[in-house]
């Protein structure tokens, strides 16, 4: 049976990372974004150089007709769905609760935590054995900020991936027997294009001395977390986490 996985926010930084290196294990991909389709287009041309089919679809998580699309798009042009990246998230810039809008709150629980399950609610009517389906894997990217709550910076955020975190262990158990696990990664600090999003570009310099191994992360060693959680290899876990997060 064909490997074939959509990794969602796979244009950039973590989900870019995590589509090559499966791509590099011999999965077809499809990889979602929401607007920069000449950053999807340069992944595509990486996913390709390792000789499996590749598409990019643009598809906006919090939208459930786009993520209806964003499934009917890999149905159609590479076939059954074997394996899931919950990635694509974002966060808004730092601030303290006192200052948050009702607009910007839900714009944050709609795409990390709304996205997140309808985009497991499409992967498992179509990998559940309960509908005909022949199981797979998904892998839900939550956040270090689960655990911490990121004080003066987005508890917004961190209370989406706390979200996350216990909607795995959920999902997990509910279709345990239906040939599906479902898992979650922990990034800590990872160079990627988003702190800049919170408005500290150099947010991982500041917070570095902090960490156990006294440096940020790549999206590379996060991506190898979600590909031994989709692998055979991570056959008896189900509704674990593991923590990149150098330590912290
Ligand atoms: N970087 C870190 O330190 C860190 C730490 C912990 C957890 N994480 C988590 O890791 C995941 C990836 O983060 P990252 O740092 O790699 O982010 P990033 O560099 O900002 O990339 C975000 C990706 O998600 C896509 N995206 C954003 N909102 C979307 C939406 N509503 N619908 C569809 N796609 C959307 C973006 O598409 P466009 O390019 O089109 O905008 C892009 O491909 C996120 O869930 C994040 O919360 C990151």
């Amino acid at each position: 049976m064909n490997k074939i996985a959509l990794v969602t926010g796979g244009s950039r930084g973590i989900g870019a990372a995590a589509a090559k290196l499966l791509a590099a294990r011999g999965y077809d991909i499809c990889i979602s974004y929401r607007e920069r389709k000449s950053a999807a287009d340069a992944v595509l041309d990486a996913l390709r150089a390792h000789a499996v089919r590749a598409i990019a679809v643009q598809a906006d998580i919090a939208l459930e007709e786009d993520v209806q699309r964003l499934f009917r798009a890999v149905d159609g042009q590479l076939g059954p769905l074997t394996a899931l990246v919950n990635n694509a998230g974002m966060l808004s810039q730092q601030c303290r609760v006192e200052q948050m809008s009702a607009q910007r709150i839900n714009r944050i629980l709609q795409t990390n935590v709304t996205g997140t399950l309808l985009c497991c609610r499409e992967a498992i009517k179509r990998m559940s054995t309960r509908h005909g389906g022949n199981g797979g894997a998904i892998v839900n990217v939550s956040s270090g900020a689960a655990r911490s709550g990121s004080p003066n910076e987005y508890v917004d955020y961190a209370a989406s991936k706390g979200a996350v975190d216990t909607l795995t262990v959920g999902l997990s158990k509910e279709v345990a027997r239906e040939g599906i696990r479902v898992n979650g990664v922990r990034p800590g600090f990872i160079a990627t294009e988003m702190h800049s999003d919170g408005g500290e570009p150099n947010r991982i310099e500041r917070l570095a001395p902090l960490i156990p191994l006294a440096r940020g992360g790549q999206p590379e060693e996060v991506a190898g977390a979600i590909a031994w959680l989709l692998s055979d290899e991570a056959a008896y876990a189900t509704g674990t986490f593991i923590d990149t997060t150098g330590g912290l």
